[in-house]
């Protein structure tokens, strides 16, 4: 049924395609062969807009001439000023030698900010179409001259004004209209074509029009609105949506080039559904067949207080590249973190090529201190690349470094987003009016639903420049744009501040920073592969001792990196726990440092109970059973512990206690402390609770002697507790319990009475 169905369908679209054809074949001219068409453009330098405009060319097989290569620019700021004589000056030039090919069709655009999304073959049959001898493309804006939007012959509808960026005609045609260039190299060749054409005169003469509805030209400027991306199989394109046309040349004239950047991450073959990212491996690095690796200077800024800098630090040492290459620069502006650093330093002082501190006494604003960093790599010929890493970027990629200088751009950063939200260290967009935009393919890049080296307006948090272009393209110093990086909601409302900021290149000491591309640099983030996450530094109080332990809601992430001992997850995966005593099971919960760290902020707290009767911080003031010891509440960590608890501990009661789904509720949770001098163990007692978890927060042997507990029901003793690991047992009924003496040192657990 269906192959019949399929047939039936396939036939019909023949019989319609072939009427079509047959219909319109007598009254259509014969094409004009491919070979008839020479593309002409005016480059002075290979900007990386040039090399985008000739890759798109040479994947349609255009023959292209460039014109003016090598030749210092005279033709003036082309943005949007008056200017680009130069450019008719040398059409004219090479024109003379044309003059005299009839059946020639020269197309002449511009290329710094050009792409092709069609093939010749597209482009004369279109201009056949138009059936004029010279085309110009149109826009919806006129320039530079306002007072002639009257001269202009009335459309009814499409672009009504001539842009000079894009030209197509026969050759004796653009030969006789450029050869009356007698201007100077900064006149506009806008307005000298413009008076050209409105002369009614020449107009006839050289059967000129304009393309107004974007057949073959799309200029984006004022047009942005109009034009989508059109995917299809293969090649993309961009649709016009106002006059429903496949523009075949698209050009981001006016202040429309990074919304150029973002069609050409598609267009016409660079990224598309099937084949994802066609150009990612085009002049890669092989850096295993370089002698030596390059050299990096890594500036590493820490602006505000952040958790888990000393893993900040410890990523940094597990890159993969060489050392010695790398010699790292540190700026940090808190005297929070000074320890931090001084503890890093002290016990790597001769990894790296050298290493550098400035520090919070030196007063630096952000922006200086970014400029400072820049400006090591800068003046240092030797530095091969600049690697800026914030100290809020975790790092999780170990090849980082070397990906980076693999892809080979003059500016790239690795995506780095929040842990499950949409924020990242790029913008995919920014509005014609400089307000943060979320650009279309936003959310798939920072999910890596679509993957590839992107070309982008605006990043932060960590990329990777080369020395060469610090030296060159971005030889100003100063270079920094502070903004404020919240690609989602803040940035919407900073917007106004935003820009201003902008305007000014002004640093704004507490805002974050952004790069920004130079003129003719393209700026790319690349999600080819995971890199890493961005920490939230927001919340972090640094007033406790150890304070990243209270960042278990903030950066759930690096918490359980931190804090979670490492075969924790193997209790599900492998069954990874035991069961000494009946109903008394045993598992890993705490790293290292969290048993370090719980015990060093309750000394640091200090005040132990002392093990009396009297009790004021429980309901009643009474305790039977009472322990030397500090509620997590004292420490202000109860919130923390209770979410701890439902996060890693209930998921473990489940599966040893099937059917049970605990709450998570406990009104007991303390860290005991058992010393022979003090209080050196707990006579048999119940718990108030459903269930007890005991975790020993230190080692038996080195840290004491003597402890664990006896389960009497069942005579059996657990004497030989392991750090980090804790025991889960019901806590009335059955499981009278007692605390085994502490014969030497200090033992510490945490315990908490779970579902009293
Ligand atoms: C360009 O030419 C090459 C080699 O002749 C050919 O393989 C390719 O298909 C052509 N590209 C297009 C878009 O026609
Ligand atoms: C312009 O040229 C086309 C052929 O290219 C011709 O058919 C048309 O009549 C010409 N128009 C004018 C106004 O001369
Ligand atoms: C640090 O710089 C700021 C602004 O430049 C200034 O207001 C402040 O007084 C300086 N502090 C010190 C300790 O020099
Ligand atoms: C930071 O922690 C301290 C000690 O627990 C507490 O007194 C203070 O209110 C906290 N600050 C903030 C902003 O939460
Ligand atoms: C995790 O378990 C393995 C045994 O399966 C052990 O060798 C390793 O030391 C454990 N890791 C830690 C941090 O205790
Ligand atoms: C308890 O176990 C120990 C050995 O583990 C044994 O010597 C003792 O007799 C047992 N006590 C009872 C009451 O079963
Ligand atoms: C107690 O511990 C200390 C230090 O850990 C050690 O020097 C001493 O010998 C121990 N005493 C006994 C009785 O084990």
């Amino acid at each position: 049924m269906e192959y019949l169905k399929f047939c039936f369908v396939f036939s019909c679209w023949i019989k319609f395609a072939s009427s079509v054809y047959s219909t319109d074949a007598p009254k259509s001219p014969a094409p004009i062969p491919k070979e008839k068409l020479l593309v002409l453009t005016v480059a002075t330098e290979e900007t990386d807009g040039f090399r985008r405009f000739m890759q798109s060319a040479n994947y349609f097989n255009y023959t292209v001439k460039v014109l003016g290569m090598g030749e210092a620019w005279k033709g003036g700021d082309v943005g949007r000023s008056i200017g680009g004589g130069q450019k008719v000056k040398l059409l004219k030039k090479a024109m003379e030698d044309l003059a005299d090919q009839e059946d020639l069709v020269v197309l002449s655009v511009d290329s710094y900010d050009l792409i092709f999304a069609g093939g010749p073959e597209e482009i004369l049959r279109k201009f056949q179409q138009a059936n004029h001898k010279v085309l110009f493309a149109a826009e919806g804006l006129i320039w530079p001259d306002k007072r002639l939007a009257d001269k202009y012959p009335s459309v009814r509808s499409g672009k009504r004004y001539l842009n000079s960026g894009g030209i197509i005609g026969y050759a004796p045609y653009i030969n006789r209209i450029v050869s009356q260039w007698n201007l100077h190299d900064n006149d506009d060749d806008q307005l000298f074509y413009t008076k050209i054409y409105l002369d009614p005169l020449q107009r006839e003469t050289f059967n000129m029009t304009l393309d107004h509805k974007c057949q073959i030209f799309q200029n984006l400027n004022g047009a942005v609105d109009e034009v989508l991306l059109k995917f299809g199989t293969g090649r993309v394109r961009v649709r016009n949506t106002a006059y429903d046309s496949l523009p075949v040349v698209v050009h981001g004239n006016g202040n429309t080039k990074m919304y150029l950047n973002y069609l050409g991450n598609y267009v016409p073959n660079a990224w598309n559904y099937e084949h994802g990212c066609s150009h990612c491996d085009d002049d890669v690095v092989d850096l295993s067949q370089l002698k030596e690796y390059p050299n990096v200077l890594v500036g590493v800024f820490i602006e505000q207080p952040t958790p888990f800098l000393p893993e900040f630090f410890q990523r940094l040492l597990t890159l993969d590249y060489p050392k010695d290459k790398l010699k790292v620069f540190v700026h940090n502006n808190e005297v929070y973190h000074e320890k931090h650093i001084q503890r890093f330093w002290e016990e790597n002082r001769n990894v790296f090529g050298s290493f550098k501190v400035v520090g919070p006494e030196e007063n630096l604003s952000q922006g200086e201190a970014r400029n400072m960093g820049m400006d090591l790599c800068r003046k240092d010929a030797t530095c091969d690349y600049y690697f800026s890493i914030d100290s809020d970027v975790m790092l999780t990629n170990r090849q980082t470094v070397k990906l980076l200088i693999e892809q080979n751009r003059k500016i790239i950063g690795p995506l780095v987003t929040r842990h499950s939200k949409l924020w990242s260290n790029f913008w995919g967009a920014l509005s014609l009016d400089g307000y943060y935009a979320r650009s279309e393919d936003y959310v798939d890049i920072v999910q890596r639903k679509r993957v590839g080296v992107w070309n982008i307006p605006y990043m932060a948090h960590v990329y990777l420049v080369k020395g060469s272009v610090l030296r060159n393209e971005l030889k100003e110093r100063n270079y920094f744009v502070l903004e404020k990086l919240d690609p989602d909601m803040a940035l919407c409302r900073n917007a106004r501040e935003m820009t201003s900021h902008r305007e000014k290149d002004s640093p704004s000491p507490e805002s974050f920073h952004m790069l920004r591309p130079p003129k003719g640099v393209f700026m790319y983030i690349t999600n080819r592969h995971d890199f890493g996450r961005l920490i939230s530094t927001a919340n972090y109080n640094i007033s406790h001792y150890n304070n990243d332990l209270w960042q278990i809601f903030e950066n759930p992430v690096d918490w359980k990196e931190k804090y979670i001992h490492p075969n924790y997850t193997r209790i599900f995966t492998e069954n990874f726990l035991e069961q000494p005593c009946p109903d008394v099971f045993w598992f890993p919960v705490f790293s290292e440092k969290a048993c370090d760290e719980i015990v060093e902020e309750m000394e640091h707290y200090g005040s132990w109970s002392g093990g009396k009767h009297e009790d004021k911080r429980i309901a009643g003031g009474y305790e039977t059973v009472p322990t030397d010891d500090i509620h997590m509440k004292q420490i202000g960590f109860d919130k923390e512990w209770l979410h701890f608890i439902r996060e890693f501990i209930s998921p473990v009661t489940l599966k040893v206690f099937s059917g049970y789904y605990t709450k998570g509720y406990a009104l007991m949770n303390f860290v005991v402390k058992y010393t022979p001098e003090r209080q050196a163990y707990l006579r048999p007692h119940h718990d108030s609770s459903t269930f007890t978890i005991n975790i020993a927060l230190n080692n038996k042997d080195s840290d004491f002697q003597g402890g664990g507990c006896r389960f009497h029901r069942y005579n059996c003793s657990i004497e030989s507790p392991r750090k980090g690991w804790s025991f889960m047992h019901p806590g009335r009924l059955t499981h009278l319990h007692e605390g085994l003496p502490t014969t030497n040192g200090t033992r510490y657990i945490a315990v908490s009475f779970i579902d009293p």
